[in-house]
């Protein structure tokens, strides 16, 4: 979260005292269509054909992208060894085997590793644009077009960012945003899923709504109705967000001058090495990324005075070796109702360890990275460059 203000209460107050939360309300009873505007808005701002908000936070989006594209038992889906488990445990929740996969040097999934995973049954590979940044989109479009494979691109930590001047999450043939706390935009909780396919959106929209054979849409739909989740968006969720999303070009436009005003001016600073990146200027800019020959090194530069640096390896949840349930098969269901019990995943690829990415964990180890704000004044920003090139000269 970074900005919000007295134009988010007043939309919210509106959508309280109206007292219509309930967004499949007819229009004309007097609900205001928060989420349907906010669906348009986010079609438009993505560049994409369908957009669809819901609960459940972007961990519900990409369970709606996979379920959309029918992805579910006997499939596997090659996730990367970097990101929040939750774009590993999507897979899981719609039957299917997430595989994982290295990163690279610039720290999202590594193609050449993926290309090594894929098998027969791989229906999929999602790449994760973690931290804001993007993944090699060209490369791992290129892959599944040779392997006829679905993308479904995790972007729950990257609205707005581009690569090659699109934005991440409608590259792919389906992508999910996370607005939880923790994002670009926000409205507490909730996410969305984005796709130019009018059947996977339709999958996606039954899916998400428990209640989709009573809907009004149900009858306009070119597939029939099947049983899905309870993933429905409140008005006061698409109220918040249309508010967030006028913010959101803002928030980025600080976020990356401030990013690259720092790493130009540290461009040949003494033993700086900033992460190399897919696409510089397409990502979101929330963070510095730096790479040093070894994890001693990173550990000094990153707890130099001031620098307040953080090493991915230390982020838990984000490193693949620290998912425990997946790693250890331990579903929140019983017995045979356990994708890795299915009759239809056996034989795929689901033996894992902590220690069967080596490569990420090597360039998690050395790497750091110094968050942005994008409400940093001048002094702030000198000030950043200051101590940044003192720890450098340090090493
Ligand atoms: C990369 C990534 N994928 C998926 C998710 C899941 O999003 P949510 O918490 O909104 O369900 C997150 C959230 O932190 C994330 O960072």
């Amino acid at each position: 979260m970074y900005r919000v203000g007295k134009e988010e209460v007043k939309a919210v107050e509106r959508i309280i005292k109206s007292k219509q939360y309930f967004r499949m309300a007819d229009g004309k009873s007097g609900c205001f269509q928060e989420c349907d505007k906010f669906e348009k808005e986010w079609s438009k701002f993505t560049g994409s054909k369908h957009s669809l908000l819901m609960s459940g936070g972007g961990t519900a989006g990409l369970i709606c992208a996979l379920a959309g594209l029918e992805i579910g038992p006997g499939d596997e889906v090659i996730v990367p060894a970097y990101t929040f488990m939750a774009s590993a445990s999507a897979v899981l929740c719609v039957g299917a085997i997430p595989v994982i996969a290295e990163v690279d040097d610039s720290l999202m999934l590594d193609p050449v590793d993926v290309e090594k995973k894929i098998s027969k049954r791989t229906k999929a590979i999602m790449p994760v644009h973690l931290l804001g940044l993007t993944c090699d989109m060209g490369k791992l479009m290129a892959l599944a077009n040779k392997y006829k494979l679905f993308v479904v691109e995790d972007a729950c930590q990257a609205s707005g960012v581009t690569y090659n001047g699109i934005k991440v999450g409608k590259i792919g043939h389906a992508g999910a945003y996370s607005f939880n706390y923790f994002k670009t935009i926000t409205c507490g909780e909730g996410g969305a899923v984005v796709t130019d396919s009018k059947k996977v959106f339709e999958r996606a929209l039954v899916y998400h709504d428990s209640g989709a054979n009573f809907r009004p849409f149900a009858k306009k739909l070119s597939i029939p109705v099947f049983l899905g989740m309870q993933f429905r968006a409140s008005e006061i969720m698409g109220a918040m967000l249309r508010v967030q999303l006028k913010r959101l070009p803002g928030i980025l436009k600080d976020l990356r001058k401030i990013k690259n005003r720092i790493s130009g001016e540290l461009a040949s600073a003494q033993n700086i090495y900033f992460v190399r990146s897919n696409d510089g200027q397409g990502e979101a800019g929330a963070g510095l990324h730096f790479q040093f020959e070894n994890e001693k090194i990173a550990r000094k530069f990153a707890s130099a005075p001031g620098v307040a640096g953080t090493l991915p390896i230390d982020s838990g949840k984000h490193v693949y070796s620290n998912w425990g349930p997946i790693l250890e098969h331990r579903i929140g269901v019983t017995g045979a109702a356990n994708p890795y019990f299915f009759a239809a995943n056996k034989g795929l690829n689901m033996k894992y360890s902590k220690t069967m990415c080596p490569k990420t964990l090597d360039i998690l180890r050395r790497s750091v990275r110094v968050g942005v704000n994008p409400e940093w004044k001048e002094k702030d920003i000198e000030n950043k460059i200051r101590v940044i090139r003192k720890a450098g000269e340090s090493l």
